[in-house]
């Protein structure tokens, strides 16, 4: 899908006013096409490290589609998509015509078949859960993996470990206060523990830094052209900008608390 096809009122929550956004729809409407926090580099290396060349691989939360395509290029067995936004659902569709098929779905109550997959991608989905509904969508995860399978997420994680409860609180309350999201980034130990506690054995982690709003990444991940028509964008929408401007203020207060995380963790064969 070009990106130039995917028009605003397709978008989802297309009614919403831009002061009252979740912040990576709010993104999405700027012309934003890359909504995860490390960006298209750790995208590559997730995909890499998930292995899904000839893999059957579901693809939790795709959102605009954008790394359903590049899951396409491993040259899988199969693609399916599971995406609780009806309108990201028919984005995803455009985004892969016929190479595989979405599901209008809940993360954490697919309708797919137990054992039925070799490899579970999801970026940026998890962190807006509350713990419960976290550990709900690892242990769907968990179910439809065959053994051996792996589940590979791309979230926002919290340094140091030893961050105290208050430390911890305040970063999340700054975060869910400007994105408008319930965001609970967890620390790498908290990330590790949650997914060993539903059967997974965590096999890689990667760090990158949450550059979201950061010109370079913007310009890596968009391109010169895509971060020029975002800028605009933004400088024409003043309630936009002043959402946009709270979100990049929030994170680099925080920037050495703050980066995205990879991890790999495979279901015991
Ligand atoms: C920040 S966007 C990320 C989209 C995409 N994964 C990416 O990285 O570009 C979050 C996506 O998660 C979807 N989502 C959130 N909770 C979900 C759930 N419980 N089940 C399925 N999709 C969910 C939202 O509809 C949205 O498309």
């Amino acid at each position: 899908m070009a990106d130039s096809a995917v028009s605003h009122g397709s978008l989802p929550l297309a009614g919403r006013r831009d002061d009252d956004m979740p912040g990576h729809w709010l993104l999405a409407r700027m012309g934003k096409r890359v909504l995860r926090p490390g960006g298209l580099e750790l995208t590559e290396n997730l995909l890499r490290d998930a292995d899904l060349h000839d893999a059957d691989v579901v693809e939790l939360a795709p959102g605009l589609g954008k790394t359903a395509r590049a899951i396409l290029d491993h040259r899988p067995r199969s693609y399916i998509g599971v995406e609780a936004d009806e309108q990201a659902v028919d984005l995803t569709r455009q985004a892969i015509a016929e190479a595989g098929s979405v599901r209008h779905a809940d993360a954490d109550s697919t309708g797919l078949h137990d054992a039925s997959a070799d490899a579970v991608v999801g970026e940026a989905m998890l962190t807006m859960q509350t713990d419960r509904g976290k550990s709900e969508i690892i242990d769907e995860a968990f179910r439809v993996l065959r053994p051996g399978g792996r589940y590979a997420i791309h979230e926002l994680s919290l340094h140091p470990d030893t961050l105290s409860d208050e430390q911890k609180t305040e970063i999340r309350h700054a975060l869910a206060r400007s994105i408008k999201v319930n965001a609970r980034p967890l620390t790498e130990t908290e990330w590790r523990a949650l997914l060993e506690k539903s059967g997974f054995e965590v096999e890689r982690v990667r760090f990158a830094p949450m550059a979201l709003l950061e010109v370079k990444r913007n310009i890596a991940d968009e391109g010169v052209l895509g971060t020029l028509r975002i800028t605009l964008n933004i400088l024409r929408n003043r309630a936009a900008r002043a959402r946009i401007l709270q979100m990049r203020r929030v994170f680099t207060t925080y920037r050495d608390e703050i980066a995205a995380i990879e991890l790999i963790a495979r279901k015991p064969a």
